[in-house]
């Protein structure tokens, strides 16, 4: 069936057409639209711009969706559209745009969970891929292991208890002077830097799987304004080389608690920061050393895009899930 799916929960506005069956899953489009320069002289997504930009380009990129798949709305099975967790103004744009459609069309409209959705891009990717397994969301929000029991049902496993590693990422990397959002340039400087060469506190937290992000971005930033004090210039790659390994090793080092835990012999990582190289690099090693699968969806699958609100949403539509026109937004 085709599912047309929006996504609109943040700073990218995305339409994107997937034709999914059981043992086949195809992307025939996936359109996004990023707002990436219009925050970046803020350095960061102002909220009400971000809808204020969503609402102007909701609209052309469906049709844009629509016509590079060569679908028209008749061909359509049902509307997948985010509805949390996100920005509130950001995510009412797309689901009501969602809602119209759907009303004015008679096709079945579809909540989807943007967590789950990430994870759901490896299905896209990963023909063989299928619950149980276990999932790490990494994104500028969120920092979690889910085990995924089936494909709607995701149970909270652990995760960070205040920031998110790309949080992390964005925020020091701004002080070293990348531009918003500083994830992609922060992970060139780490490969170019020393890994050891500052000592920073590990985001793993003792007697637990969960992590903690805001020590290890106060203490980089308490050390770049130390430098800045002394007028001592930062080496920006080992800064960002230090940072990296603090990150892969404290998410390395709770990946492998949590396979352990529940004995998962697949895991997933999904989400914007899923693009480090770094960190595919390392779990990639951990999963092999434990002797589980490995799947992570490609670079442009993980951050925010509307083909994976369609995979989770055929899911979503094949258990029954279904929305009326009083569907609302919820911010987490
Ligand atoms: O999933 P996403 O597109 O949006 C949210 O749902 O948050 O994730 C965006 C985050 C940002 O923090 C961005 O800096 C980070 O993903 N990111 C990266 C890389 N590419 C994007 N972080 C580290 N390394 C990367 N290569
Ligand atoms: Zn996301």
């Amino acid at each position: 069936m085709l599912i047309l799916a929006l996504e609109s929960s943040c700073d990218e506005t995305s339409a994107a057409v997937v034709d999914m069956e059981r043992d086949s899953k195809k992307i025939l489009s996936n359109i996004v639209a990023s707002q990436i320069e219009i925050h970046r002289r803020w350095g960061g997504v102002v909220p009400e711009i971000a809808g204020r930009a969503h609402i102007e380009a909701v609209s052309g990129i469906t049709h844009e969706a629509l016509d590079s798949a060569g679908a028209k709305l008749k061909d359509i099975g049902a509307i997948a559209v985010t509805n949390s967790p996100g920005l509130i103004g950001a995510l009412l744009v797309g689901m009501n745009f969602a809602k119209s459609l759907a009303y004015s069309h008679d096709i079945p409209l579809v909540p989807v969970n943007h967590i789950k959705a990430h994870g759901a891009a490896a299905y896209l990717e990963y023909p063989d891929l299928k619950p149980p397994f276990l999932a790490l969301i990494v994104s500028g929000g969120h920092t979690c292991f889910y085990e995924v029991k089936d494909y709607t049902d995701w149970q909270y496993l652990a995760g960070t208890r205040d920031d998110a590693a790309g949080e992390a990422f964005d925020k020091v990397g701004r002080v070293i002077g990348c531009p918003y959002p500083a994830g992609a340039e922060m992970d060139k400087l780490a490969s170019l830097g020393d890994p050891a060469a500052i000592t920073l506190p590990s985001p793993a937290l003792h007697g637990t799987l969960d992590l903690s992000f805001s020590g290890l971005k106060t203490a980089s930033l308490n050390y770049l304004h130390n430098l800045a004090q002394k007028g001592v210039e930062v080496n920006r790659e080992d800064m960002a080389a230090s940072l990296t390994a603090a990150i892969c090793g404290g998410i390395s080092e709770k990946a492998s608690a949590a396979l352990e835990k529940t004995g998962a012999k697949t895991l997933v990582l999904a989400g914007g920061v899923a693009a480090n190289s770094h960190l595919r690099r390392s779990l990639g090693e951990l999963c092999s050393k434990k002797g589980v699968d490995f799947c992570v969806p490609s670079m442009s699958l993980c951050g925010d895009n509307g083909a994976m609100i369609g995979a989770q949403g055929y899911y979503e539509f094949l258990s029954g899930v279904r929305a009326g026109t009083d569907l609302n937004a919820s911010a987490n």
